[in-house]
């Protein structure tokens, strides 16, 4: 990530919620109406904050080119196919939530999506939102050296990489499989590729049930 903003390909900014709380004491959380366990984080100084990153009082129609993503275990979850997706905006803004929860007004009015990264419930939405950024950085190009590595990625087409290997051709009585040292082109592909199906069917059947 910090090589892809050196390189002019994407900019990261942070915004101090707290900064935006109206009282003394930069209050940014309150006890649920009704009862109930914990607090939430408060519609009014999570607006104040997104409004300050984005001009607007709400969140526009469809078709925008900024997207407002909040981090929930409650959310979809977050793939290499939604990154994609993702990469295609101009401008994400992740909210990070924290505590027991946050408003729903807030959320109503600015948030487009909510996305978890996973069925596991973190103590807040910052490494969720540093996992989504630096997967959806990746794909961006220009940003990893090879652009063909990116297509035999893991999970690219639904599928585990193959097998890799390097120097030296034996490592601890291991050899490197002959394929890869024959320079056949074709023989070598067709071997990768029934490496791939062969290696998600052991290691993840559910991705090809997907
Ligand atoms: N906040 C807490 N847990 C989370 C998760 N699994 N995904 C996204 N945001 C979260």
């Amino acid at each position: 990530m910090g090589k892809a903003a050196q390189k002019g390909i994407v900019s990261f900014h942070a915004t101090q919620i707290r900064d935006f709380a109206a009282d003394r004491h930069h209050t940014v959380d309150d006890t649920p109406y009704g009862g109930g366990e914990g607090m939430l984080m408060k519609a009014d100084v999570l607006h104040a904050a997104w409004k300050s990153i984005t001009g607007l009082e709400k969140k526009p129609e469809k078709g925008a080119k900024t997207l407002t993503i909040m981090t929930s275990p409650q959310g979809p979850r977050f793939d290499q196919g939604m990154a994609k997706e993702l990469a295609g905006y101009e401008k994400i803004i992740f909210v990070c939530g924290h505590y027991e929860g946050v408003d729903e007004r807030f959320i109503e009015l600015c948030v487009d999506r909510e996305v978890s990264i996973g069925d596991y419930v973190l103590t807040g939405g910052e490494l969720p939102a540093l996992v989504m950024a630096d997967t959806i950085t990746r794909l961006l190009p220009g940003v990893v050296g090879n652009d063909r590595s990116l297509t035999e990625d893991s999970l690219e087409n639904g599928l585990l990489k193959y097998p890799q290997y390097t120097r030296p051709r034996d490592f601890e009585g291991l050899s490197v499989p002959d394929v890869l040292l024959s320079g056949d082109h074709k023989a070598i592909a067709l071997w990768r590729k029934q490496q791939m199906r062969d290696r998600t069917a052991s290691k993840r059947p559910d991705l090809l049930k997907k």
